[in-house]
């Protein structure tokens, strides 16, 4: 890490925001040590997508900071955060659905590099090409290895989603922003977006996950924080954390799905 105080890649304390009458984010603290996998859980409309949307650049918080590997980020851009090294990977695929799957991930690959000029330089991929050979491995390490060349608006619903991760990967991120991985999956398809979310895990890169599913964060995360109404109201270890009284009551008495 460069000039940091703090051990944690990320550091957020204090980050609120309000739209017009809503309290969408009330002070909200947060640090997730460098390699660590962070669920975030809460009801629907909790917080949960606006705090991402706050650590990408997206939305701008009206109080609090962001420290992210020893910067603060309050009043950067997307594009420069992305730069230094948070990619987010969105409840719904963002993609080039007339680009081929490859052209997908080595846009992004360059676009990391090279900046704007990414889709110039996409004309000169082909076999052979440093940044095509490493989309085709990133899209192997995802499962689409035999889809390379095909038109990413053919695929299927959890395939678009491997895709948008790959794309993800492509940026070489320290840190990788998941807003419901698996949601609207089947059990088949959650489970094997688990297994390659642990393979990335095993590459030590730092991840905060927004999941639903309790499966899902028992087996991802250390550590995990419950969001309700825009305040954290428990954190710490899942196991510790789901049968707190006021995650349950957050839940309605039902507790986050099983
Ligand atoms: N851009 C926005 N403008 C106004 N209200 C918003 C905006 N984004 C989110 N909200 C509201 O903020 C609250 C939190 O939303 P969100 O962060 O999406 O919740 P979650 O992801 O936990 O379901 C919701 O009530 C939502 O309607
Ligand atoms: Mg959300």
């Amino acid at each position: 890490m460069t000039q940091t105080d703090s051990n944690f890649l990320l550091d957020v304390q204090g980050v609120s925001k309000r739209f017009s009458g809503l309290q969408a984010l009330n002070n909200v603290t947060l640090q997730i040590p460098e390699g660590s996998v962070h669920a975030i859980i809460g009801p629907n409309g909790a917080g949960k997508s606006t705090l991402l949307n706050v650590l990408i650049g997206l939305i701008e918080a009206d109080e609090g900071t962001v420290r992210f590997d020893g910067r603060e980020l309050r009043g950067m851009k997307p594009h420069d955060i992305i730069q230094r090294g948070i990619a987010r990977v969105f409840q719904t695929p963002q993609i080039f659905p007339a680009l081929s799957l490859l052209e997908n991930v080595a846009i992004a690959r360059l676009a990391k590099r090279d900046g704007k000029f990414a889709i110039k330089c996409v004309e000169n991929l082909g076999p052979g090409n440093e940044v095509s050979d490493e989309a085709a491995e990133i899209l192997t390490e995802v499962g689409l290895g035999d889809h390379v060349y095909e038109s990413a608006q053919n695929l299927a619903r959890g395939d678009k989603r491997r895709l948008e991760l790959a794309v993800c990967l492509a940026a070489h991120p320290k840190l990788l922003l998941l807003d419901e991985p698996t949601a609207g999956m089947s059990r088949h398809d959650t489970n094997r977006t688990v297994e390659l979310l642990q393979r990335i895990s095993e590459r030590g890169m730092t991840k905060i996950v927004i999941e639903h599913d309790m499966h899902v964060v028992f087996s991802l995360a250390e550590q995990m924080t419950v969001l309700a109404q825009g305040q954290v109201i428990a954190s710490g270890a899942p196991a510790d954390v789901k049968g707190d009284p006021k995650v349950i009551e957050a839940y309605l008495g039902g507790g986050p799905k099983e």
